[in-house]
């Protein structure tokens, strides 16, 4: 059958449900992203798609750095806040409370179960957007979050953003680099 067309958007099934946390004049700031995902394994990169009016941007370039957090699941109300309301409107630095790792200027969400501090690499001006490239300075994880010197994702409880809406980690479906192993053609 043949597919139908719905034009050329920038479309993606499943999307991570982040906040990126940049100082903005000295303040932290939290905005909800989901256009983020992992740029580099060595170095160790992340990026996330900007549009070039969020308030987190001019924090991005005071200071060169910025965070990538990761809410779970019970924090869905505080994630959708901090995408419906502007730090330009609104003073956002107590949606979460805040500390800081290596970077100093990267503000770090505590109630996050997990926080990744970033440098800008680089920044791509795509249009209505700005890719940041950032290199990952430190990982910082709740220890209740992790199983063998790794995050759980079931203890993370990561939020997932599709369709407009948000959602929780479905089942296990197979072992990644391993159910291939059963492929047989045709
Ligand atoms: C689920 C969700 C995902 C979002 N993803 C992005 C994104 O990836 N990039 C972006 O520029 N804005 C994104 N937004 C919009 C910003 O979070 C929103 O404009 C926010 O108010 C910007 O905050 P700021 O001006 O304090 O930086 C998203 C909003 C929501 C609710």
């Amino acid at each position: 059958m043949e597919k139908v067309t719905i034009g050329p958007l920038p479309y993606m099934s499943v999307m991570p449900a982040l906040l990126v946390g940049a100082n903005v004049e000295g303040k932290a700031n939290y905005m909800t992203a989901a256009w983020a995902t992992v740029a580099c394994m060595a170095p160790p990169m992340v990026c996330v798609a900007l549009n070039k009016s969020r308030f987190t941007v001019q924090g991005i370039k005071e200071n060169g750095t910025f965070s990538l957090n990761v809410p779970s699941c019970s924090q869905v109300v505080a994630t959708d806040h901090c995408g419906l309301v502007s730090g330009a409107q609104e003073d956002k630095s107590g949606v979460f409370r805040s500390s800081y790792g290596k970077l100093k200027t990267a503000p770090l969400a505590v109630e996050c179960p997990v926080n990744i501090e970033c440098r800008v690499f680089q920044s791509v001006d795509c249009g209505s957007h700005l890719l940041y490239v950032g290199e990952v300075v430190e990982v910082h994880v709740d220890p209740s979050c992790m199983t063998g010197g790794s995050p759980d994702v079931e203890k993370v409880s990561p939020i997932v953003y599709a369709q407009h809406a948000y959602f929780e980690v479905g089942m296990l479906l197979d072992k990644a680099f391993s159910a291939g192993k059963k492929y047989q053609p045709a």
